[in-house]
């Protein structure tokens, strides 16, 4: 069957949807030109606000109803994170959906849809199955490698932040066989990928929960390494030249990381550090686990190992009780940190977490006033940080054509920074190349090329023969 996949969510969805596909494609299904041409659509879900979960039962509102004008449309189910959570109220909510399989089960889900072809009940399919956690090892494949790719490395998560809904949907967390993720990254580079995102809900934590997916046993297999250990390991694999990995924690900034952070040339210069707040009493309402000085103390060790560190945030306004004098304390720790670039969020209620049983006492537009505010703070930093790299030779990989302009290609400097630029005949997907920074705009920077660095693969040319590799 023609399949396609709409993914809402993080990268973790991203990385499922990817992993699906070729999980679809070993059974015999191919992937369809576009939503339009697709037999089977797959609406991969997120829950972590109410307004993730309201776009993607809009969405599943509108395809299940296109199949009664749409014959060619043979099947519609919602897959992931708010398939895990709200279950069979799902079928309630969407009457012709024909099938739901939890971010949990995604690897059963070739099985599900044969037997949604073969007979009109709908199908639901969520939680751990004990007799289906081996396939995990299911997950490992990827449809579509480009320059770059994400890896799993941590499933699930164990620190139970009071208002978050992913531990519910994800479950406790597992680190992955350190053995599996070596042979995957090895695979992806073999493929011509130069880099790879390491993901995890708390990604330095690898390592300290046994692997238990792929096998229940203390073997070697099922064994995992420190993350610092994982990323040298990663690191000596020929032709993957940067090594990324998401989403940081204070507690996991270690001598031992910073170390590696700045001894290994593979490992960008860039972490993403979700702060939330800068206010210790909302910190402590949140259960994050660091106060201000822990958070201030981790980025001056990740500062003195890698001096340029690029340093990322997510936060969240309208925390409930949240006063205006504890925003202002956000506003001012951002400053003071001076963060790259941020994800700003309202506070949104999840059920059947902690915070969802105290008052969101915050009004909605105080919300909406102290996101902007935030927002426009941001854009102010991190224009300037651009600004800061105008006249400077920078080294970035190039991805390809940029979304935006047809002309142009873009690529993401070790600091996770876009640059756009116009190509030469000479230059490939995959290379690493240097750019001089001749302009920053509000998103990204305008770049010369200088020259390739290092060429990355090469496909053979119009007459056949490899020019390069
Ligand atoms: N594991 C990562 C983040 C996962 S969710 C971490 O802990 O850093 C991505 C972001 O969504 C979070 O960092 C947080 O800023 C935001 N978020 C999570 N739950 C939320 C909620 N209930 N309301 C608003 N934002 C939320
Ligand atoms: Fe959610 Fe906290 Fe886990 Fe991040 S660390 S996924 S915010 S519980
Ligand atoms: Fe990601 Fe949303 Fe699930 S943020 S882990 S897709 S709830």
């Amino acid at each position: 069957m023609k399949f396609h996949i709409v993914t809402y969510g993080c990268q973790m969805n991203e990385r499922d949807s990817d992993a699906i596909a070729a999980l679809l494609e070993r059974h015999g299904h191919e992937s369809a030109q576009g939503e339009a041409d697709a037999e089977l659509l797959l609406i991969n879900t997120c829950s972590v606000r109410a307004k993730a979960e309201h776009k993607a039962l809009g969405k599943l509102g509108l395809t299940t109803a296109a199949k009664q004008t749409r014959t060619s449309l043979r099947l519609v189910g919602a897959i992931g994170c708010m398939v895990e959570r709200l279950g069979p109220r799902l079928f309630d909510k969407l009457p012709r959906l024909d099938f739901a399989v939890g971010a949990r089960r995604l690897a059963s889900l070739p099985f599900v849809v044969e037997r949604a072809l073969a007979g009109p009940d709908p199908i639901l399919a969520v939680g751990v199955n004990p007799a289906e956690t081996g396939n995990m090892a299911e997950m490992a494949g990827h449809a579509e490698t480009g320059v770059s790719a994400y890896v799993n490395v941590l499933y699930g998560c164990d620190r139970g932040c009071s208002y978050c809904i992913v531990p519910a949907v994800r479950g406790p967390e597992v680190s992955r066989p350190a053995r599996d993720i070596l042979a995957e990254a090895r695979e992806l580079a073999a493929r011509g990928v130069r880099e790879i995102t390491m993901l995890g809900q708390s990604v330095m934590a690898y390592g300290r929960a046994q692997a238990v997916w792929e096998s229940n046993d203390r073997s070697p297999r099922g064994f995992a390494e420190p993350f610092p250990r994982l990323l040298e390991a990663a690191a000596d694999i020929e032709g993957l030249w940067r090594l990324r990995f998401a989403s940081g924690h204070p507690s996991g900034c270690t001598p031992e990381l910073a170390r590696a952070m700045g001894s290994i040339p593979a490992v960008c210069r860039h972490l993403h550090l979700p702060l939330q707040s800068g206010s210790d009493r909302i910190l402590k309402l949140m259960r994050r686990g660091y106060d201000i000085g822990v958070y201030r103390q981790a980025v001056e060790r990740l500062r003195e190992a890698v001096p340029d560190i690029a340093i990322t945030t997510d936060i969240i306004v309208g925390f409930p009780s949240e006063t205006d004098a504890e925003f202002e304390a956000t506003r001012a720790f951002m400053e003071e940190i001076g963060f790259d670039n941020a994800f700003i969020f309202k506070y949104s209620p999840r059920p059947g977490t902690p915070a969802a049983g105290w008052p969101d006492d915050v009004a909605a537009e105080e919300k909406l006033r102290r996101n902007k505010i935030l927002l426009q703070d941001q854009q102010r930093r991190t224009l300037a940080g651009s600004e800061r790299l105008v006249g400077q030779t920078i080294e970035i990989l190039a991805e390809g054509v940029s979304a935006r302009n047809a002309e142009r290609w873009c690529g993401r400097t070790s600091g996770n920074r876009i640059v756009v630029f116009e190509p030469d005949s000479a230059v490939r997907k995959g290379d690493l190349i240097r750019v001089r920074i001749v302009r920053a705009m509000p998103q990204s920077l305008l770049g010369e090329m200088v020259g390739i660095v290092r060429a990355g693969p090469r496909q053979p040319d119009a007459e056949g023969k490899r020019n390069s590799e």
